[in-house]
């Protein structure tokens, strides 16, 4: 069965916001539109149950009964425990407090990998750590190809490693890792696998504990959703890391490592993102299942229609003379991320004539920025990168291309 893409936009209001009439979004690994459901319960949140929740009087308890439905809700999709789920503000205070977490319970001399092909915000936190006498080292991108292979992890990985914490998907490459391949890795040297799954999860919600990683987060605000951060913490390593949060909530799994109190009205909008993925499911033959077997069929309606818009894509810009195409040239494994560099022009001139002509295009280093100077360009100028998910259209690619064959002779 084929995504219906009539049905899928008609759930995101941008696409009948009459300001937002002839631009094309392509951004959407910035940020994506937020679906109606998201947008519907944010606004029943203010008007209906915006008191403090968790009391005993009905809008208290009302609000408190959504956070925790979002909570088991959203869990339930990515097979993983309502006691494993908890949200925070942003991915990046995720790492934040986790990294605190670990300067606790690391031993001197214990070991940490990070890489360079990832956003700032799975490698900062944790290579910060280096100042109290943890060893850091990185998982170096071949700087060809700005893929991370395997044989490189294998020579960094030793009997003090500790963490290995990498990237589902490189938000400026588009690739993505075999993170279950690199997770046994990293268990199989007696370390912990954390995984940034930022640029994966909008293509389709992953399955947490096939995976096989102890830790995995995204941000909401690019997964249809709100701003907020999600953040999977196996249980069992939950509880070994010391408590982040107030001394008196010591036993609860859920506010260990979020110090500070929730976004209410943010965590019962991500109910939004269930309702809408629930939505795609039943409109697609997958009524009545249960979430886990709904996320991997919404998964491959995403991503056969991504592919096959990404791949004209690609093609062009691989052909291009004056362009250097970022990372695989080929749609399998990859996220339609795609970034380029042009000789010639600059890559904050060309997002400015695509945003003159209607485009929405992303520019500069992403905060991948280890990866940017890793494949020799300029971090200040940065890549451009066009990026898209299921509900962008053929005719939308198409018009690009035209434009960016126009924009690049
Ligand atoms: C791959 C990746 N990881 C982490 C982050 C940081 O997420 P947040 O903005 O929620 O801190 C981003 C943000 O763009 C990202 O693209």
């Amino acid at each position: 069965m084929n995504l219906d893409l009539e049905f899928v936009r008609s759930q995101f209001p941008a696409f009948r916001e009459p300001s937002l009439a002839g631009f094309a979004h392509f951004e959407n690994a910035g940020g994506s539109y937020a679906a109606g459901q998201t947008i519907g319960w944010l606004d029943r949140y203010y008007r209906q149950t915006k008191v403090q929740p968790y009391y005993v009087f009905p809008a208290s308890a009302r609000a408190g009964e959504q956070m925790d439905a979002a909570k088991s809700r959203l869990a339930a999709w990515l097979n993983a425990g309502t006691d494993e789920l908890q949200f925070g503000p942003s991915t990046s205070q995720n790492t934040y407090v986790l990294a605190q977490a670990l300067r606790r319970h690391l031993q001197p001399g214990d070991e940490i990998i990070v890489t360079n092909q990832d956003h700032e915000a799975n490698v900062g936190a944790y290579a910060r750590l280096a100042g109290d006498g943890f060893v850091v080292r990185e998982w170096k991108v071949n700087p060809v190809t700005a893929e991370l292979e395997r044989k490189d992890l294998e020579a960094l990985l030793g009997p003090r490693t500790k963490l290995v914490a990498f990237t589902h998907c490189s938000n400026l490459v588009g690739s993505i890792n075999a993170v279950r391949e690199f997770a046994d890795l990293a268990h199989a040297a007696g370390a912990w696998a954390f995984v940034d799954g930022v640029a994966f999860a909008p293509h389709g919600l992953p399955d947490v504990r096939a995976l096989g990683v102890d830790a995995y987060y995204f941000s909401l605000y690019k997964v249809y959703g709100p701003h907020q951060g999600a953040l999977f913490l196996r249980r069992e390593v939950n509880a070994e890391l010391p408590n982040q949060g107030h001394f008196f909530n010591e036993g609860l799994p859920e506010k260990r490592f979020t110090p500070a109190g929730p976004d209410h009205a943010q965590v019962a909008a991500v109910n939004g993102v269930a309702d809408y993925f629930d939505a795609v499911a039943d409109h697609h033959g997958q009524g009545g299942k249960p979430p886990q077997e709904r996320a991997p069929a919404v998964r491959s309606l995403f991503r056969t229609h991504e592919t096959a818009l990404l791949q004209p894509l690609l093609d062009f810009l691989d052909q291009h003379p004056k362009v250097r195409l970022i990372g695989r040239t080929r749609a399998a494994n990859r996220a339609p991320t795609v970034s380029f560099t042009a000789q010639g022009r600059s890559s904050a001139a060309i997002a400015t004539e695509l945003a003159t002509a209607g485009f929405g295009v992303g520019v500069g280093n992403f905060y991948a920025y280890r990866l940017v100077q890793a494949l020799g360009i300029d971090p200040d100028d940065g890549a451009v990168r066009v990026s898209f998910v299921h509900y962008t259209s053929k005719d939308e690619v198409d018009l690009l291309l035209r434009e960016l064959d126009r924009c690049l002779n």
